[in-house]
């Protein structure tokens, strides 16, 4: 028989690749679990397989992540539910592979409005709740490309690079209200981001792909004992080092020939 925690986990882009694996594995804990996402069917299917095999409260939000006043609805809907999020994993976010020049502008802008806008907005609307209450948990969804300039895939980086430090910071300053905050950083991991971003898979991004289960126990992990930053993974531990240890020049050329062949 499965042991049951009541505190609330809201999952953001629930309906596939981490989010969904989040909400399986938080659901294995006995959670009860809020789904955001677009694609409705997708987020019914999974609330509905998780409602019958863990018997836990399920609700499910379609929610476009990127207009900051259907956040706010979002969490007005859940006040007026009495649901107060104990966890928030803010994970929702896209990527864009391609010629910083040639990328039509409308494209690039919408990822910094989803992946750093709404992050934004999600982390600083919880986080009020969460102080209120003194206690909560957030974690963030960043990238290892948040460690370093990557040609190609400038934006994405550079978006990844402000949740990095945006959790960094928070991490302290939000200490003191009894919230926590963690910052994962997945490497190229097997879910639906690669298809969305018109990601080029070259034969060495191949070899370095994760599945999302021990990408999501590593953040679950880390979440839960208080930590800064995790980055699943030895390989990605190690590329992390070698960022840190090498000139700009050697590791921009090496990770860019890895991403772009
Ligand atoms: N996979 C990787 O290699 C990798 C590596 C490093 C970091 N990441 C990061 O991991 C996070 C999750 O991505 P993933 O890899 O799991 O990719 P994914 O399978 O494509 O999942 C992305 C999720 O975000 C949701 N989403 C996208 N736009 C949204 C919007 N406007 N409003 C609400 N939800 C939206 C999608 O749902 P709907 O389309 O239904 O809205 C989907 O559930 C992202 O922040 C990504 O940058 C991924």
């Amino acid at each position: 028989m499965e042991t049951k925690d009541n505190s609330w986990v809201l999952i953001t882009g629930a309906s596939s690749g981490f989010g969904e694996e989040f909400a399986r594995q938080y659901a294995g804990q006995g959670h009860p679990l809020v789904l955001v996402a677009r694609r409705l069917d997708r987020l019914q299917a999974l609330a509905e397989a998780l409602r019958q095999q863990h018997r836990i409260d399920v609700v499910v939000e379609q929610v476009d992540l990127s207009s900051v006043e259907e956040v706010i609805q979002l969490h007005q809907r859940l006040h007026e539910r009495g649901i107060a999020i104990d966890i928030l994993i803010n994970n929702a976010g896209h990527g864009l592979q391609g010629s910083f020049v040639d990328c039509q502008l409308d494209a690039a802008l919408a990822m910094v409005q989803l992946d750093v806008a709404s992050l934004t907005a999600v982390t600083h609307i919880f986080a009020q709740d969460m102080r209120k209450r003194g206690r909560g948990k957030i974690l963030l969804v960043a990238s290892l490309l948040a460690y370093l300039g990557m040609p190609n895939f400038a934006v994405y980086a550079a978006a990844k690079a402000y949740v990095l430090r945006l959790g960094e910071a928070l991490h302290r300053e939000l200490k003191q209200d009894g919230i926590t905050v963690t910052t994962l950083c997945p490497g190229m991991s097997d879910t639906g981001f690669a298809t969305a971003a018109h990601q080029k898979l070259t034969p060495a991004l191949k070899q370095l792909m994760m599945q999302p289960a021990p990408v999501v126990r590593a953040g679950i992990r880390a979440l839960q004992a208080g930590r800064i930053n995790v980055v699943p993974g030895w390989v990605n531990k190690a590329n992390v080092f070698f960022v840190w240890a090498t000139p700009r020049w050697l590791h921009q050329a090496i990770f860019s020939q890895i991403m772009n062949g």
